[in-house]
């Protein structure tokens, strides 16, 4: 269970108010999709404790592409895992896509990431068994999809990831660029406003990134994403809109004065 402090709690609850009274006025909700205030993130390990984090801040419009850099060890992962509910912070609030991600219960998390969160990875981790479509149709059978309504919707997605006539291989039968397109597919099959990419080109030669980063571009921009992606790659990072470098547990603009809040 995370902690909040008593000023963070008023502020969240007090977002959470307005975007409640907005929804409700039918006026179009143009909030942040991430507001981080405070995250301290602390691993409890043999040799004691480790904090990654501790009072940092973090803001994301809706529509940005925001590279997030920084050296091994940064705790990136981490960071992309509490915005997409797959860890807790320690203390802090997390808002990410109207949802308070700091007190959800696991079941409720489950459905969060299903709902709101693409996730990219530098491995693909497609189940080797399945075929790309049927791989890709996953996320929606998760969501109680019909078979048929769903393996049709991930022909969908195979097209717009140009991989229509790889549909019936499976993973191994795919190349690297291949896997990761597929993965992209399965990403976004629930339209999720949200992307978190984690090195999605790490496992890629030069040519391969630069064409697997151009069709993530060309689907964040024509499916309306808010997208994260961590690299080490600064000439990518450099075409997002706006990079962060991850140190020390802070957050700091790269290429610009002041914090990257
Ligand atoms: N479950 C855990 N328990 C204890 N320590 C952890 C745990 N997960 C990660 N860490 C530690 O937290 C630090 C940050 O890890 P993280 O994976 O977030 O780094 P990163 O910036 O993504 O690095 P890389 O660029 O190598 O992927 C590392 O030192 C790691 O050992
Ligand atoms: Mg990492």
């Amino acid at each position: 269970m995370t902690r909040t402090s008593p000023a963070a709690a008023r502020q969240a609850s007090r977002s959470a108010r307005d975007r409640e009274l907005r929804a409700s006025a039918g006026e179009p909700d143009d909030s942040p999709l991430i507001e981080v205030k405070g995250l301290r993130k602390t691993y409890e390990t043999a040799r004691g404790s480790l904090t990654l984090f501790d009072s940092l801040e973090l803001t994301v419009e809706q529509g940005e592409m925001v590279a997030i850099v920084g050296q091994s060890g940064a705790g990136k992962s981490t960071l992309l895992h509490i915005l997409g509910a797959l860890d807790t912070a320690s203390t802090g609030t997390v808002y990410c896509a109207s949802t308070n991600v700091s007190h959800l219960s696991a079941r409720e998390a489950a459905s969060f990431r299903n709902r709101e969160i693409g996730y990219v990875w530098q491995f693909h981790y497609l189940l080797p068994e399945f075929t790309a479509q049927e791989n890709v149709a996953m996320p929606l059978l998760a969501r109680g999809a019909r078979k048929a309504d769903a393996l049709a919707q991930s022909a969908n997605w195979l097209k717009e990831v140009d991989l229509d006539d790889r549909a019936t291989h499976r993973p191994g039968e795919l190349s690297g660029g291949e896997q990761q397109r597929v993965a992209l597919a399965r990403a976004l099959v629930n339209s999720p406003r949200l992307l978190l990419a984690d090195e999605p080109t790490g496992d890629l030669d030069q040519v391969t990134a630069g064409r697997i980063f151009e069709l993530i571009q060309r689907l964040h921009a024509s499916h309306g994403l808010t997208s994260i992606l961590v690299t080490h790659n600064q000439e990518l990072a450099s075409r997002c809109t706006r990079v962060l470098r991850l140190e020390n547990g802070q957050l700091t603009r790269v290429g610009a004065v002041g914090a990257g809040g």
